[in-house]
Parts: structure tokens; C-alpha cells; sequence
């Protein structure tokens, strides 16, 4: 069941995150709704601009919307990854997409503002919701390069202010985090002093956490072993995300870690085997393995278990009653 971003938020908030996890075809699609139904976790899956090129969007609909008859159990919102206004103004009009994110980052503040309004403006009037970004991750963007000591957090009542002028309904905040294998190169973490102090001047307003890949060592050494060359890969440690999850962080995303699990499946049976040629058995693999890494990171996340807690709340209508702080 497709339902709206913010009834996830308004069941989450507080308690536990939702992993919002991008796709870009069918075996990983397959994988991610298998994980939450094994976990008994709702969660969000994103579409980024790369992804709706990569086949073509249209076959990305049809195959979610397929899914979800697949496992008519499973409780998700669709979202737009760092869109722009333009690809905002598409999927708001497509009808499909739960959520989409405006990703002005790299604008001044009052354009950031100005466009995040337009955006919001036109995706409330039909009761689809807005994420924004305030503050500059480190790493690699599609649009701008920021290397990790310059990487600009977000400064609290700069997104309170924000959050008032634009009207968007979460905000994705630099707290530390990058996005890609190459995260940290020492002993950094979350800044949990930003997390805080955005919760205490917005509270009950849900907090995004781009670049939130774990990296796993393990995973990596496979990868590594199989004749890959990921040297130095590091990313967000899982108890720092458990903590973050429960102040507010209710959106947290995972692009990478899923195409590491890819890589090293792929990698491995080449390896193990030669003679192979048929894609199915990889495929296979892969589409197991993500759903194991999805019902662990679940449990990271505290989504696991929610599920029934959800759907009974969406059916009382509990969820629809509550009101976030901020208007
Ligand atoms: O933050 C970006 C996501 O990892 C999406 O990556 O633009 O290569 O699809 P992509
Ligand atoms: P990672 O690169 O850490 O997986 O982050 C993905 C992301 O933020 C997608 O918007
Ligand atoms: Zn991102």
C-alpha cells in the first residue's frame, strides 16, 4: 500500500526512522520489498533523477506499482531524490510520487527559500509532501563538489527560519554525513549537538539524514577480495544512526550500501564462476542478500516490527490527527 510520507513521519517520529532506500531496477526492487516484509517494517523508496533515465520512469512506476500487488502487505511512500524544480513539478504531476525532494542546497538561503516555496506550493495543493536541504553535505553531488572539511552544516535557526518561510515538511540537514563509500577518513561521526539543538527549536518537524551508507567493512573486504579496489571506503557507524533515529532523524538514506551488496555478489560469482554467463544467478543472489542487509539495517533503524502498529494506526486514523509543530 502507497501511502503519504508524512503518515510515515507522524508514526515514526521519535521512535524510530524509516530507511528510505533508492532503486534502479527490478532485482533490487524485488530485494528491498522482500526485506521489509521480513523485517515487518514500512519504508520509503526513492527515485533519483539518474534512476528515472537510467530505463526510463515510466517502467520504474510500473514496476513499484507491481511490486506492491506482489506484497500487498507492504506499507511504503515514493519519493523523488534530490530533484529540481522542474523534475519536482513533473512527479508532483504524475500522480504517482508520495513525496519529492527540492535540492536547492547550492542556492543562497533566500533562493533556496523561494524555490523550495514554489515547489511546496504547488505539490500541497495535491497533498503531496516536500523535502528541502539546508547546508552542504561533503563528497560528491550530481551538481557541486564540497570536500569534507568544508562541508557547511546546517546551522539550527537557519532551519527553523527555513522551515517557516518555504513551507516544506522536512528538511534534509548536514549533520556530518557524505554521500559515497569515501565518508570519513579518521574517527568523525554525527554531530549530535546539530541534531539536538533542530529538534529542540522545531520540535515534532521530521530531521533527513542524506549519506547514510554504513559502509560495512565486511563488505568491502569482499569486494576487495573479488579483485575490487575500494581502498580507505568508510561510512556512518549503525549505533550512531540507532541514536539519531530516535531525536528526530525520521528519514534516513541508503543508495550505496545497496550497491556495494550488488557489486560484491556480482564480483564473487564471477569469480567462483567462469563459465557462467546467465545473469539469473547472480541475480538471484543479490536480490537474497540486499533482503537480508534490508531486514538488518531495519533493525539498526527500529522500523522492524512497526508494520502492524502502522496499519493499525492508518486504520483508526490516529496518524491523520496529529499535528506537526510547525505549520
Ligand atoms: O544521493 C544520491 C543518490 O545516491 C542517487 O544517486 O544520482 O547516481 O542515482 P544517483
Ligand atoms: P549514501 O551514498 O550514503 O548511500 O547516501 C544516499 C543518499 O543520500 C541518497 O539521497
Ligand atoms: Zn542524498
Amino acid at each position: 500500500m502507497i501511502v503519504t510520507t508524512s503518515t510515515l513521519f507522524k508514526h515514526a517520529y521519535g521512535k524510530y526512522a524509516c530507511g528510505a532506500y533508492n532503486i534502479n531496477n527490478a532485482e533490487q526492487i524485488m530485494g528491498l520489498f522482500r526485506g521489509n516484509i521480513d523485517a515487518k517494517a514500512p519504508f520509503i523508496i526513492q527515485i533519483s533523477k539518474g534512476a528515472r533515465a537510467y530505463t526510463d520512469k515510466r517502467l520504474m512506476e510500473a514496476m513499484i506499482r507491481a511490486a506492491d500487488q506482489i506484497f500487498p502487505d507492504a506499507i511504503f511512500a515514493v519519493h523523488l531524490d534530490h530533484g529540481d524544480e522542474q523534475t519536482c513539478y513533473e512527479c508532483i504531476d504524475s500522480g504517482f510520487y508520495s513525496s519529492v525532494m527540492i535540492d536547492a542546497s547550492h542556492e543562497t538561503f533566500d533562493e533556496n527559500i523561494a524555490i523550495t516555496r514554489r515547489v511546496a506550493d504547488r505539490a500541497h495543493a495535491k497533498g503531496i509532501s516536500v523535502e528541502a536541504e539546508l547546508g552542504m553535505l561533503g563528497g560528491v553531488e550530481e551538481h557541486v563538489v564540497v570536500d569534507e572539511a568544508n562541508a557547511c552544516l546546517t546551522n539550527p535557526s537557519e532551519a527553523q527560519e527555513f522551515v517557516k518561510r518555504s513551507g516544506c515538511d522536512s528538511l534534509a540537514c548536514a549533520i556530518g554525513t557524505s554521500h559515497g563509500a569515501y565518508k570519513f577518513s579518521g574517527s568523525q561521526g554525527l554531530h549530535f549537538d546539530v541534531i539536538e539543538e533542530i529538534a529542540r527549536l522545531l520540535p515534532g518537524f521530521p530531521m533527513v539524514m542524506h549519506g547514510s551508507s554504513s559502509v560495512p567493512k565486511d563488505e568491502v573486504d569482499r569486494i576487495n577480495g573479488a579483485g575490487g579496489k575500494l581502498k580507505g571506503a568508510a561510512g556512518v557507524k549503525e549505533d550512531q544512526i540507532s541514536m539519531a533515529s530516535k531525536m528526530g532523524v525520521t528519514k534516513v538514506n541508503i543508495d550505496t550500501d545497496g550497491r556495494l551488496v550488488w557489486c560484491r555478489v556480482h564480483r564473487e560469482s564471477f569469480r567462483d564462476n567462469p563459465d557462467n554467463f546467465d545473469l539469473r544467478p547472480p541475480g538471484k543472489v543479490f536480490m537474497a542478500e540486499y533482503a537480508k542487509y534490508i531486514v538488518h539495517k531495519s533493525q539498526v533503524l527500529g522500523s522492524a516490527g512497526q508494520l502492524e502498529d502502522l496499519r493499525q494506526a492508518i486504520k483508526n486514523g490516529t496518524l491523520k490527527t496529529q499535528k506537526l509543530a510547525v505549520a
